[in-house]
């Protein structure tokens, strides 16, 4: 029988994005949109986007979730009522022991321990560790600096009207960013501890260790909100366990699942958040050896990727793919 899947939070630029998804790869389910009374009636793609209520999620198997931790909080417990399997996009769950948090081409194994919710890591977290899987796999990793630049469309609908109202007019209202992100950069993603670390840049050590399944991971991240529409880029150095070898790195990457190696800076050939914008694939070049690390073990590299793509809505129709998959057999 076809199952039947909601979209949580469908009117959002993850949410939009995962219909979108649904539709490209040809999966056969029964599609329901649900979103704030605000969007009641919103006509998408010939759906009609219904009010989230705890009644929602009668006779739905599956949930994508696509709303901010508050308001996840709120439908999840009804949704686990119903019987549903979420895929959820937030952070609610990210790190809960009984939650897996997933990216299928790492540890799409994991999908099996769920008790009814996987969770989808934090968007840059999925990009870095789609770039450097397979160099952790041949070097070892034992600790990353990165230094993210994240596309507007990070903060969804309203953070994409803020950059493009503000080009229109620099005195244009700011309901996304502290400050004016046309013609700026912003180095604050989320609230700072008492040690200047922002929420966001937690993210990248918490749930890269998770994922990963490696406790011992070091991470030192500096997230900055830059005036791309969409596509976020990382700068990130890894100091490994191995001396690096810089052909052998390009030569695995080329082979890595979802990466494309663009990597002939001579020819002007390297990442850029234009080119990743509406693609799955993470994007990685820039690939060098760390002259100022006399043990040869630190690599550079510059990645980008389609944050609302592989960075959420595809992920977790992968993961549901995954769990599709598993009722078939
Ligand atoms: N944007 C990204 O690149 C990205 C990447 C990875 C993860 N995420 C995460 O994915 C989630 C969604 O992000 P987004 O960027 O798509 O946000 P968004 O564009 O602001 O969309 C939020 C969605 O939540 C809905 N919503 C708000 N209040 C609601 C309520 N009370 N009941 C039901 N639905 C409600 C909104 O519906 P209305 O339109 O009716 O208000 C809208 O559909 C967030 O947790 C975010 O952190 C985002």
């Amino acid at each position: 029988m076809k199952k039947t899947v909601a979209i949580a939070g469908a009117t959002g630029a993850v949410g939009q994005q995962m219909l979108e998804c649904l539709k490209e790869r040809n999966m056969d389910v029964d599609v329901k949109l649900l979103a704030s009374a605000r969007s009641k009636g919103k006509v998408i793609d010939g759906y009609v986007v219904e009010e989230l209520t705890p009644e929602s999620f009668q006779g739905v198997d599956y949930v994508l979730g696509a709303c901010e931790n508050d308001v996840t909080k709120m439908w999840m417990p009804w949704a686990m009522e119903a019987g549903c399997v979420v895929v959820d996009n937030s952070s609610a769950y990210r790190l809960d022991d009984n939650v897996p948090l997933v990216v299928p081409e790492i540890n799409a194994d994991d999908i099996a321990k769920n008790n009814g919710i996987i969770a989808n890591p934090n968007c840059s977290t999925i990009i870095a560790l789609v770039a450097c899987d397979a160099l952790k796999k041949e070097f070892g990793i034992r600790r990353m600096v990165v230094t993210t630049m994240q596309a507007v469309s990070g903060a969804g609908v309203k953070g994409i009207a803020d950059l493009e109202n503000q080009i229109k007019d620099e005195n244009a209202p700011k309901t996304a960013f502290p400050y004016q992100i046309a013609y700026n950069l912003i180095p604050q993603i989320g609230d700072f501890d008492e040690l200047g670390i922002s929420k966001e840049e937690w993210k990248m050590q918490n749930e890269g260790r998770k994922i990963w399944h490696d406790d011992d991971l070091l991470v030192n991240c500096t997230c900055v909100r830059v005036p791309v529409l969409r596509s976020h880029s990382e700068s990130i150095l890894l100091e490994c366990d191995k001396e690096v070898d810089v052909e052998k790195a390009k030569d695995v990457l080329s082979n890595a699942l979802g990466v494309q190696l663009k990597d002939d800076p001579q020819n002007k050939v390297y990442p850029m958040p234009l080119d990743t914008t509406n693609q799955d694939d993470v994007f990685v070049g820039r690939i060098r050896k760390d002259l100022t690390d006399p043990t040869g073990k630190t690599l550079s590299l510059f990645c980008c990727g389609d944050q609302i793509r592989k960075g959420a809505a595809t992920n977790a129709v992968q993961i549901l793919e995954k769990l599709l998959a598993q009722t078939e057999q």
